[in-house]
């Protein structure tokens, strides 16, 4: 389990990049006003693929490592109670789903038959939005 652990950790850094990628990208087409091509949509395809893959292994540590075993062994009183449960188990998985639904409704939305201005938009703000709940969930003093 503990490569898990160190593929969910180092996959962290391709997350920010793609995500940071995508953004920039998204930025600069909002403000050229610049179609919206096909390395725009793939960047946020990328982006998002990444994200799911965390989840998917995500999934897999919350029932399977020691650290999730513990968790649920001591019940969600406990678990609230002390910082560096709580931190992982309720605050990391509660806001990079809410970061995932995010990035993948800016996707999607981009997917429909919308104006090139208007995706660049759609991926700056969900896209923007999921990068500071990454942020701020990624549990940095783990490493
Ligand atoms: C973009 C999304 C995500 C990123 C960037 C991310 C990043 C991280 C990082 C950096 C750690 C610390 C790893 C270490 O100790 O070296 C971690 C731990 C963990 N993450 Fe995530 N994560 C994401 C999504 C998720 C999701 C969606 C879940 C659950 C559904 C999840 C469950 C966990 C669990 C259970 C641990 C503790 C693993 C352990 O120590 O056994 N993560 N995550």
């Amino acid at each position: 389990m503990d490569i898990l652990v160190t593929v969910h950790s180092y996959l962290r850094w391709v997350v920010l990049v793609l995500g940071i990628i995508a953004l920039f990208k998204a930025s600069k087409g909002k403000t050229a006003k610049s179609p919206f091509t096909e390395s725009d949509r793939k960047i946020g395809l990328f982006f998002m693929i990444s994200c799911h893959t965390q989840l998917l292994i995500g999934l897999i540590l919350y029932f399977t490592s020691p650290f999730g075993i513990q968790a649920f062994s001591l019940g969600m009183k406990e678990v609230m109670g002390n910082a560096v449960y709580r931190k992982i188990a309720v605050e990391h998985v509660f806001m990079m789903i809410i970061a995932l639904v995010l990035i993948t409704m800016g996707y999607s939305k981009n997917k429909k038959d919308i104006p090139a201005l208007q995706k660049h938009k759609n991926a700056f703000l969900f896209f923007g939005l999921g990068i500071l709940l990454i942020l701020a969930g990624i549990p940095w003093n783990r490493m």
